[in-house]
């Protein structure tokens, strides 16, 4: 296939790749990880569409993020960044489109260590909202309760508080106009659901 935009990726040749992503990642996380990664994508298609960043780059960039994921959560962001080169590598993918994806996966988690002036395109930062934003519905909440068990096991007290202050601190991580909006409905939801609780 001929590629004459160096943004223009054979995704755009129809959803054929897209569901053999899908197929491909599904088939690699478990079912949490798997729910977490098509909420994400959602959030992310509906930013880049506000945002303006290219939309392919961000779907697949969205569907890989957390791959690495299959080996556990620690460190994952590395390995998701093998996975997704390797595969869209062994697709052909165009290179240019490659480094992208690969780039907004290795940032996307940049902004929970004080470096979010390092996430520079506009693509990285529609994923790393879409990631944080998906923190802030009632999945995020149940995938966060799961992640603290330990601390919800030796008290519920502390597993609440850990739980309302992760999901707190994703409001202040939003990095575009169109992330804010969209993430104060997902804050507004959250403190309601913790009013009693806390
Ligand atoms: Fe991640
Ligand atoms: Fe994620």
């Amino acid at each position: 296939m001929e590629i004459t935009n160096p943004r223009l990726s054979p995704i755009q040749s129809g959803r054929g790749q897209i569901q053999k992503i899908e197929k491909f990642i599904e088939s690699k996380l478990d079912s949490l990880n798997w729910q977490h990664t098509l909420e994400v994508r959602n959030i992310a298609l509906k930013l880049a569409r506000l945002e303006k960043a290219d939309k392919d780059i961000v779907e697949a960039a969205a569907l890989f993020h957390d791959i690495g994921k299959i080996k556990g959560d620690d460190n994952h962001t590395p390995r998701s960044e093998e996975i997704a080169r390797k595969y869209l590598e062994s697709e052909s993918f165009n290179q240019n489109f490659i480094e992208e994806v690969v780039y907004c996966i290795a940032v996307h988690e940049y902004h929970w260590i004080g470096k979010a002036n390092l996430i520079k395109t506009i693509e990285a930062q529609v994923l790393a909202d879409a990631d944080t934003i998906q923190k802030l519905s009632p999945w995020g909440i149940i995938k966060h309760s799961i992640k603290y068990q330990e601390d919800f096991n030796k008290s519920y007290e502390e597993g609440i508080k850990k739980l309302w202050e992760k999901l707190m601190k994703c409001y202040n991580l939003i990095l575009t106009k169109s992330g804010q909006k969209e993430a104060e409905k997902g804050y507004k939801f959250v403190k309601d659901f913790f009013k009693d609780l806390l």
